[in-house]
């Protein structure tokens, strides 16, 4: 739904949740900077997932590593070689593509025309190449479907080429000669920033396997024709947990993952069947298994998390190319010997999402149009329904008037729970208005102070979804609020 999707990223600017990259240099493409709520929600969903992945687990613990790794990381990770996309580009336009892109875009107007069976199979089809790595199946599958350059409209393409996606750039001053050994690169992914950390933290925290290590921060890959929004953007971040495990035991404990990451995202209350899994077909360079946790933006079922089985992939590599041990001491029993199992490079499972798809999806689901025309007046609100733990203001505080010691009242409840959670002042406007606007940007819990609040403490507290409004006293606010939010 398009109409949708646009109407969700004028909102995102309009109410301060994401304003293109310096703007008034008209934008970055596929660059976006978060404003002042949004860097709310953005660092809510964090936290959400940092606690339910840390602090309520008994074995994964988390780090945070630098953007900037040593150059030969890349070479281990196989991402020098082997992190490429296929790309094409247009003889009229100029335009580069991803060639998976291109064909998506035609697949995604097909099924739009209600010829699901004739993009399911150009879909198949590309797949198999893709998987194959057969570029020639690829610019075949493009030209049988006189695939048109949306800038150009024309079907004239060059031959299909591999371009690595990475970002680099150069350490230090930079002597011509040098130029290589100075260059450095942009982390694509964080997780080899726990790989090359594993026994650091393994044995600085006596950790004992099976155990996870988990990460949140930036990554960057250079998206050619990057679109829809932050879906797909060149500067991300990255939510990621590597479980390291016993080798044999990947099977069981990806399934586990698999469903542990679904319930994570249940658990904030959107239905189940906007989510679903989609097995890869294509494995990346490192995974002997691998799918997604997809869910159903606007623009359709797209991947917002991927549950990954990397075998000892990683860490092998890193210790062939650092000559440094990547082995683990299991002093488990091995009930055959009766000795400890000794010595072996672990298998890992990965979990790994992107946190602004994350906040895109929560936005979406939470994006209400809502009409309230009622006895022949029209009426209608836009309405951010965020789970009340995620949403950027909890509490809004309103004196009913500006005058008679009711914004003294107000700013006295903001002073009381603004340590608590965030609160947000407002005395501008009618009533009427305040509450569209703070519907606007999801805030679930509404208090008014009228003159009444004078004589028995209490106030009106509205709520966001229902519209309902109750009075309470203002001693109970904090407790109503910290429940909604817990
Ligand atoms: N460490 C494994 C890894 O990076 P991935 O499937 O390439 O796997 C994981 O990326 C997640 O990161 C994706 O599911 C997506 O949510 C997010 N992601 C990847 N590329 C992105 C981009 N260009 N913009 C925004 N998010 C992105």
């Amino acid at each position: 739904d398009t109409n949708k999707f646009q109407a969700i990223i004028s909102h995102c600017k309009e109410y301060g949740f994401i304003f293109p990259s310096s703007e008034i240099y008209d934008g970055l493409q596929a660059v976006y900077d978060y404003g002042q709520w949004g860097a709310e929600l953005k660092k809510n969903i964090k936290d959400y997932w940092w606690k339910s992945m840390t602090q309520l687990q008994d074995n994964i613990v988390g780090i945070d590593a630098a953007i900037f790794m040593h150059p030969t990381t890349w070479k281990a990770s196989g991402h020098v070689d082997g992190f490429n996309d296929p790309m094409i580009d247009n003889k009229d336009s100029k335009k580069r593509y991803r060639v998976d892109h291109l064909i998506e875009s035609h697949t995604d107007q097909l099924k739009a025309e209600g010829k699901e069976e004739e993009a399911a199979a150009i879909i198949g089809a590309m797949e198999k190449a893709d998987a194959a790595g057969d570029l020639e199946a690829l610019k075949k599958i493009i030209d049988e479907n006189r695939i048109k350059c949306p800038v150009s409209g024309t079907a004239n393409w060059t031959d299909i080429r591999q371009f690595n996606l990475m970002f680099s750039t150069e350490f230090g001053s930079t002597v011509s000669s040098e130029e290589e050994n100075n260059k450095v690169y942009l982390r694509p992914e964080t997780a080899q920033g726990i790989f090359v950390n594993f026994l650091n933290v393994q044995k600085t925290g006596r950790m004992k396997i099976p155990f996870g290590i988990a990460q949140i921060g930036k990554a960057f890959r250079n998206e050619i024709v990057a679109r829809q929004f932050i879906f797909r953007m060149r500067e991300f971040e990255q939510m990621e947990m590597q479980f390291f495990i016993k080798p044999g035991t990947q099977k069981e404990w990806y399934e586990y993952w698999k469903q542990e990451r679904l319930k994570w995202h249940l658990e904030l209350g959107v239905p189940q069947t906007e989510y679903r899994f989609h097995d890869h077909v294509k494995l990346a360079h490192y995974a002997d298994a691998a799918c997604d946790i997809e869910y159903n933006f606007p623009m359709g079922f797209k991947e917002l998390e991927g549950i990954h089985s990397r075998t000892d992939f990683d860490l092998r590599n890193h210790q062939e190319y650092s000559r440094k041990k990547m082995q683990y001491f299991d002093n488990d029993i091995n009930p055959e010997t009766g000795k400890p199992i000794g010595n072996y490079i672990p298998y890992v499972i990965e979990t790994s999402i992107g946190l602004d798809r994350m906040f895109l999806s929560m936005v979406c689901a939470a994006y209400t149009e809502e009409d309230l025309s009622a006895d022949g007046k029209e009426d209608s609100r836009v309405v951010l329904k965020f789970p009340a733990k995620l949403a950027p203001i909890k509490l809004a505080v309103f004196p009913l008037t500006k005058k008679d010691g009711l914004p003294e009242i107000a700013q006295e409840i903001m002073a009381r729970y603004r340590a608590d959670f965030k609160c947000f002042y407002e005395e501008k406007d009618t009533i009427g208005k305040r509450y569209r606007r703070m519907d606007a940007l999801g805030v679930p819990f509404c208090v008014t102070v009228d003159h009444q609040t004078k004589e028995d403490n209490t106030v009106t507290i509205r709520h966001r979804d229902s519209m309902e409004q109750e009075r309470i006293p203002i001693d109970r606010i904090g407790e109503l609020v910290g429940k909604a939010i817990k």
